[in-house]
């Protein structure tokens, strides 16, 4: 019986060593692609290695806004053990290329020109002191509004454009017996609908001001106790069992006609059509109203963990198969982001889509594309952390909205 056991326990322990280590010529790829829509864009980048004759070994971690993919990367580096290549946002991107961690990519980069075709406000998140340490996959942004659209036409409301319009849809719905709004109850999907109720009400200079500058006369002004309020009336037509709900089963919610409206960003594309979806038929993407000329963004991207020397073969395979115009259209329009480069065409894309290239370059050239509270493109870590705990305190009801704003001053100055 005992020798049994300690081979089932020898058989068990092969079986994690081999899942967890990748083949020489493999790429591991830790990512948090892991909801219906997700898988199938990423089932684009493995096609395309697969093509390349380079096998995939896949480390997923589930968890929306990947907090709990870092916590698995942190302890993967910690026993020396990082994976090849790891889907990373903004700030924690510079965390790592400032640790030493992250290979050169330049000769890739040189090679195929990334300088001029990347926008600068992706480079800023994806090269140190002059070193491409990350490749670029795509820009999502977060102030979207995702819309069932028979939901809407049987309720005769139209695309709300203002937030008095929008409380108004948020009623009738409401007292039609339609969940208003489809929400999960997780610090970062909360934070997510911060970063567009914030920017409409203040403005991208206000925003830029409170959440990058960090200044602490915008964190705690009169706008800003108004931002808490708006996200109190949200809160109010939520259904009781948003708390802890998976961002794609809220999406769902939508796709079912269960209720009317998600805000998120526009990965949740991926699952109406993961679902069969047409835009424009069954469902509607608009801006967050007062949010219509102005971009919160993220963009994911792949850094790559050095293995003890230059960039292996694999790993620049990686970087240049993400980084090709093919693969960014091809990727793009499965994932609902817009591409990493500026020189792809928006033919392949569908009418959100479009609407999201031509939305970026405007705010690009507006000076209103600003990074992502929500998803580490405003903050370091440790500021982030300390809004999401303002964020959802405030949508939990902790706090009142003054409170929260004089709170998000407090938690700021001590984690900044
Ligand atoms: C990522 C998206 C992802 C979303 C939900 C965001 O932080 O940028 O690629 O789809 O989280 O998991």
């Amino acid at each position: 019986m005992r020798s049994f056991l300690k081979t089932k326990t020898a058989i068990a322990l092969a079986l994690v060593v081999t899942a967890g280590a990748a083949q020489a010529e493999d790429v591991e790829v830790l990512h948090w692609w892991t909801s219906g829509g997700e898988a199938a864009a990423l089932n684009v980048l493995k096609g395309d290695l697969e093509g390349q004759g380079i096998g995939w070994t896949d480390m997923p971690v589930a968890g929306g806004g990947g907090e709990q993919a870092m916590t698995v990367l942190r302890a993967r580096v910690t026993a020396g053990n990082a994976p090849t290549a790891v889907q990373g946002l903004g700030f924690d991107i510079l965390d790592w290329a400032n640790q030493g961690s992250l290979a050169n990519l330049n000769d890739v980069a040189a090679k195929e020109g990334w300088d001029d075709v990347v926008p600068a406000a992706l480079q800023a998140f994806a090269k140190v002191d002059g070193e491409w340490v990350s490749a670029p996959v795509n820009v999502h942004s977060t102030n979207w509004v995702w819309a069932n659209k028979s939901v809407l036409d049987a309720n005769g409301i139209s695309v709300p454009t203002t937030w008095e319009e929008f409380t108004a849809a948020l009623d009738t719905l409401s007292a039609a017996g339609v969940t208003p709004i489809a929400h999960g109850g997780q610090a970062w999907q909360d934070t997510t609908v911060f970063d567009a109720v914030a920017m409409s009400v203040l403005g991208a200079d206000g925003y830029r001001a409170a959440f990058i500058d960090l200044d602490e006369g915008v964190l705690g002004s009169d706008d800003m106790v108004e931002a808490f309020e708006r996200m109190a009336v949200i809160r109010a037509n939520v259904d009781d069992n948003f708390s802890g709900r998976d961002w794609n089963l809220a999406t769902a919610m939508v796709i079912n006609g269960e209720a009317g409206f998600q805000m998120m960003g526009d990965w949740a594309k991926g699952e109406f059509l993961n679902a069969g979806q047409v835009p424009g038929e069954d469902f509607l993407c608009f801006r967050f109203p007062g949010t219509q000329d102005q971009v919160t963004f993220n963009a994911d991207q792949f850094m790559m963990f050095d293995q003890g020397g230059a960039v292996s073969a694999e790993q620049a395979a990686l970087a240049s198969a993400i980084l090709s115009p093919s693969f960014q259209s091809a990727f793009n329009v499965v994932k609902g982001s817009v591409p990493a480069r500026t020189d792809v065409s928006d033919e392949a894309f569908d009418a959100c889509g479009k609407q999201g290239m031509a939305d970026l370059a405007a705010a690009a050239s507006s000076g209103n594309l600003l990074g992502s509270v929500a998803h580490g493109h405003a903050n370091p870590a440790s500021v982030k952390n300390a809004i999401y705990d303002v964020v959802t305190a405030h949508f939990n009801g902790e706090y009142d909205s003054a409170t929260a704003a004089a709170e998000l001053v407090d938690a700021v100055s001590i984690a900044k």
